[in-house]
């Protein structure tokens, strides 16, 4: 790991830096990765742990195998992009940039990806959903707590199923 690091000057300065170069090399920032850090940068730990928590946008768990990414961008958060994410954190059991407690769902950041017109919006397993109201926000949370997928359908409606038979289709504004 310490190669990751590389060229990389020492000091307080390259503390970001360095966090990202590790996320971006494994995917996540583990416990172990911040020691490393510090030692490079002639850090405590306590000096790498502190802004490695504090920011949502490093990840301190594996990635998850049923991943929810929450849009942090201006469209998403004017339109009740704030209370999407608390009812997702509520739902899911997890706060932003972690997994839940099996490991199995995460809900990480994410940054506007230009698909503005379906704000307030995630993306679940890389898969845009929205518009979201609050109703549909713990519909979806809920579906992928169970496993359930999340598929196109036209019009930008949303539409989750299970993965062996469909057990609901939800859209904007109410039930069908
Ligand atoms: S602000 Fe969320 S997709 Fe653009």
């Amino acid at each position: 790991m310490t190669a990751l690091l590389e060229g990389l000057p020492r000091n307080q300065g390259q503390l970001l830096p360095a966090l990202h170069r590790v996320q971006h090399e494994l995917g996540w920032v583990p416990r172990e990765s911040m020691t490393v850090v510090a030692k490079h940068l002639r850090l405590t730990e306590a000096q790498v742990y502190g802004p490695a928590t504090y920011y949502a946008e490093f990840r301190l768990s594996p990635p998850p195998k049923r991943l929810v990414t929450w849009c942090s961008g201006p469209s998403c958060r004017v339109l009740g992009g704030d209370r999407v994410l608390n009812i997702l954190e509520a739902e899911l059991g997890c706060r932003l940039g972690r997994n839940d407690s099996s490991g199995e769902v995460g809900l990480w950041l994410g940054q506007c990806n230009g698909t503005c017109e379906r704000a307030p919006q995630v993306w679940v397993d890389g898969r845009v959903v929205g518009p979201l109201s609050l109703a549909d926000t713990v519909r979806l949370a809920r579906g992928v707590a169970a496993g359930e997928t999340v598929v196109d359908v036209p019009e930008g409606a949303l539409q989750i199923e299970s993965t062996a038979t469909q057990v609901g289709a939800y859209r904007h504004g109410g039930d069908s």
